[in-house]
């Protein structure tokens, strides 16, 4: 999804500019641009394509100006095109800006200022903002210092939709002014400069020390200071987060491609879920939530609500919270929950999982279980997400920043925490034997040094990567808790190699899917339950029979030596296995994608961030 950044203070902006948006060319672009404040005016560069494209624009090295701000474009309203980039200004060139999100009504804004004499030179929806604020500025009477931020109140009040937009204008010279709805912009405070960004990771080489803004709150940018604003013009005062990521969190580290680092990562990502919250000999310790037996007594259904790989996880989270609590969990997908009517009311507990804490559906999917009076917990990577403001509760993952679009590291964590969160829950509820507790917290404790054993698997998935990576169609199969890690092995597979893959509880292979295994075929299978290992080994002798190639992932005794490639994992509580089992899939997925020469950690089409629904 389109990025932000800004610059204010000392130095030449635009080269600050061009490394941010560097930085967040991993949410998924298409066009790119920046615009700085210049002594004869507001200067504009911009083109559709990378963001390197920038250097070689004509005058760029002429800018000299130290307040700037720069957009990657996701185009939503109008192809990719230079008019189409951001930013845009209105038709006085007196103010600057870009913007993320969608105005929803834009076509009537539009033609209210054509009506009153304002020309369009893009499709964007964006460029209503700069001719309204213009608008609002020329019939402004009062000539005070607040006269451009009331211009810019003005037009916030008439949009409908999200939106994080940055201003710049020629009558403010020395002030940026930026503004936030249901759109992610976090405000970087340096020494005698600012920074504005969609997200820490981007500017987090610049400095460490962030103001988040809340909805309808606006700040108003000099180098030296930060004003806060409500929708109201009332001035509001914010609390500095110090953020512990370092800025290397956000680097390659030598390793090929951020996905790579990521996956490899996962064992201390690991450790720092795990963190403080699983004491020896103690309950665990959640400080955030302090959840009593009689709250959780309290609680008949609680749903577990998420989009793509976080909904992943969450289904596995549901099995262990059911069978260890013993309340029953429906696992929903956010963009499906918000638009059914889902039955929740004041005993129900909604746990809401996003990695980036910014996706729309999510987001929209709380608002509504909260309207509806149940609790919310929302489970998180980044400290202060939007998500996290709006939820009762909120839990962190700490798995550090994951930049790679495709998720590896925030979906492990995410796996765990529910699971420590089910033997919270049953500890508080007194709902399971106190050996089962233990086994689990010992069971929890020993999963990094696990995956570091399961990363070991990488050279033979690389082998099975270089035998496989031309296929069209891959099957994944597994039943009960391996079905969920099919469907994340799938989901792996098709976004960064793009080939089309499918994953089915192996039960179901008959009523249907088995039809399309033909000869030659790749079916990828998952075997940790060990109650279930003869019936899935019969379902792949299915597709042996049908002269499919095979590869199992399992950490069981298998009794058929017909498959092709059987990678072991190593062995643990049947309610962790998807976090071990998940990591040659990682790996699998990986290599494919190098091996046919694709952007492993930018696949086509997709956004790190889906602000927009
Ligand atoms: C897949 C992937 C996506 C995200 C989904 C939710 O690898 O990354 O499916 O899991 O877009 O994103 P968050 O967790 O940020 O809400």
């Amino acid at each position: 999804m389109c990025g932000i950044i800004g610059y204010i203070g000392t130095k030449k902006a635009s080269p600050i500019l061009i490394s941010g948006l560097l930085r967040l060319e991993y949410r998924g672009y298409d066009s790119a641009g920046i615009s700085t404040v210049e002594k004869d005016g507001l200067s504009i560069m911009k083109d559709k394509g990378r963001v390197k494209n920038l250097y070689n624009l004509k005058g760029i090295d002429d800018l000299q100006g130290t307040i700037g701000i720069a957009h990657t474009r996701w185009a939503t309203h109008g192809k990719p095109s230079k008019e189409n980039s951001h930013p845009h200004l209105d038709n006085s060139q007196s103010f600057s800006v870009v913007h993320n999100g969608i105005i929803e009504n834009y076509h009537d804004l539009r033609t209210f200022l054509i009506n009153n004499g304002y020309t369009f030179y893009s499709q964007t929806d964006t460029e209503v903002i700069p001719n309204l604020i213009h608008y609002y500025y020329s019939k402004d009477t009062k000539d005070d210092e607040l006269k451009v931020l009331r211009a810019v109140q003005s037009a916030c009040k008439d949009l409908k939709g999200s939106y994080a937009i940055e201003v710049i204008s020629k009558y403010m010279p020395n002030n940026m002014i930026v503004v936030r709805k249901d759109s992610p912009l976090v405000i970087g405070k340096g020494d005698e400069e600012n920074y504005i960004s969609s997200d820490i990771p981007a500017i987090l080489s610049f400095t460490t020390k962030f103001y988040l803004l809340n909805d309808n709150e606006f700040a108003v940018l000099s180098k030296d200071n930060i004003e806060f604003y409500d929708i109201s013009l009332n001035k509001v005062q914010k609390d500095l987060k110090n953020i512990d990521w370092n800025a290397s969190a956000a680097d390659k580290n030598g390793y090929e491609d951020y996905m790579l680092k990521e996956i490899f990562e996962q064992p201390n990502a690991i450790r720092e879920t795990i963190g403080s919250r699983l004491p020896e000999n103690e309950p665990c310790n959640f400080e955030d939530l302090n959840f009593t037996k009689e709250f959780l007594s309290s609680i008949n259904k609680i749903y577990i609500v998420a989009c793509g790989t976080a909904m992943h996880a969450g289904l596995t989270g549901k099995i262990t919270i059911e069978q260890l609590c013993n309340i029953p969990v429906t696992v929903d997908i956010a963009s499906e929950f918000r638009y059914r009517n889902p039955i929740v009311d004041k005993n129900t507990l909604c746990i809401y999982i996003s990695q980036s804490g910014e996706t729309a559906d999510t987001i929209a999917a709380l608002k509504l279980a909260k309207s509806k009076c149940a609790t919310t917990l929302a489970i998180s990577n980044v400290i202060g997400s939007s998500i996290t403001r709006e939820a009762d509760y909120t839990i962190y993952t700490h798995a550090g920043p994951e930049i790679a679009v495709a998720s590896t590291k925030a979906y492990t964590s995410q796996v765990i925490l529910l699971n420590i969160l089910a033997v919270y829950f049953a500890e508080v509820l007194q709902s399971t034997s106190s050996e089962n507790i233990k086994n689990m917290k010992k069971s929890i404790l020993e999963l990094p040094y696990k995956i570091e054993d399961a990363l070991k698997t990488s050279d033979a998935i690389k082998n099975f990567a270089n035998k496989i990576y031309n296929e069209k169609d891959v099957f994944f199969l597994g039943r009960g808790i391996d079905y969920n890690t099919a469907l994340e092995g799938s989901l792996k597979l098709k976004e960064i190699s793009y080939i089309h893959s499918e994953a089915y509880a192996a039960g179901e292979l008959k009523h249907g899917p088995i039809a399309l295994v033909e000869n030659g075929i790749t079916v990828i299978s998952i075997i940790t339950d060990k109650n279930l290992v003869e019936k899935t080994i019969s379902n792949i002798q299915e597709v042996i029979t049908r002269g499919a190639k095979t590869l199992v992932v399992t950490n069981q005794a298998l009794p058929s030596n017909n498959i092709d490639v059987v990678i072991d994992v190593p062995d643990t509580c049947v309610y962790l296995s998807p976090i071990v089992s998940i990591v040659p899939l990682q790996l699998l997925s990986y290599y494919i994608s190098k091996e046919k020469g694709l952007d492993v950690d930018k696949p086509r089409n997709l956004a790190k961030s889906v602000t927009v629904e």
